[in-house]
């Protein structure tokens, strides 16, 4: 199956990837997890206009559909801001979830791990997704999770119970 969490900069994604797959990790099962942030390390550098980020969300699609291919979970973590790319992954994964981290603007601006929200703030970084830059969410998601005030270990549960239920569908 391929996971795949999509939402803002900030909304939680990474963090329910990894804590996802350190479950499954544990229970025995095959699983890697792929990261915009760290496939965008390994990359030669492309930024985030429209074409690069179809070029990064469905490269990642695509290594995801093939791992899938071998039996391995995969669980993808991309703001993925438009839904055209996200559906072309979709069309390449035999069991696909799609999983809208709805977590607010506002929270994930509070937040502000990465300091990245401050920086747009001060005018550093033009075309950020969900302040001057779109985020198309999706229309027809698996599930909704927004994290916040969520514990981490509730937001697993329902994750895991919403792969349960795409395996069974
Ligand atoms: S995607 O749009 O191509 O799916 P991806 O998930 O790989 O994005 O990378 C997003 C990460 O890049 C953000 O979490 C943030 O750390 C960083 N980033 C830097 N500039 C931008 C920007 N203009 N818009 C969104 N994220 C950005």
């Amino acid at each position: 199956m391929v996971i795949w969490l999509t939402g803002l900069s900030g909304s939680g994604k990474s963090t329910l990837a990894s804590g996802l797959a350190e479950r499954w990790a544990g229970d025995g099962r095959r699983v890697e997890v792929l990261d915009g942030d760290v496939l965008r390390s390994v990359l030669p550098p492309q930024g985030f206009d429209r074409a690069a980020r179809a070029r990064n969300v469905r490269t990642a699609g695509w290594l995801a559909s093939r791992l899938e291919a071998h039996g391995v979970e995969v669980i993808c973590a991309l703001i993925s801001p438009y839904e055209e790319d996200r559906n072309w992954v979709r069309a390449q994964c035999r069991q696909f979830l799609e999983v809208h981290v709805a977590t607010s603007l506002e929270t994930c601006r509070s937040r502000d791990p990465k300091g990245l929200y401050a920086r747009v703030g001060r005018g550093e970084l033009p075309g950020f997704t969900g302040v001057d830059d779109p985020y198309e969410a999706p229309k027809c998601p698996e599930l909704v999770l927004d994290t916040e005030g969520l514990d981490l270990s509730c937001a697993l549960d329902t994750l895991e119970a919403a792969a349960h239920r795409r395996r069974g569908a």
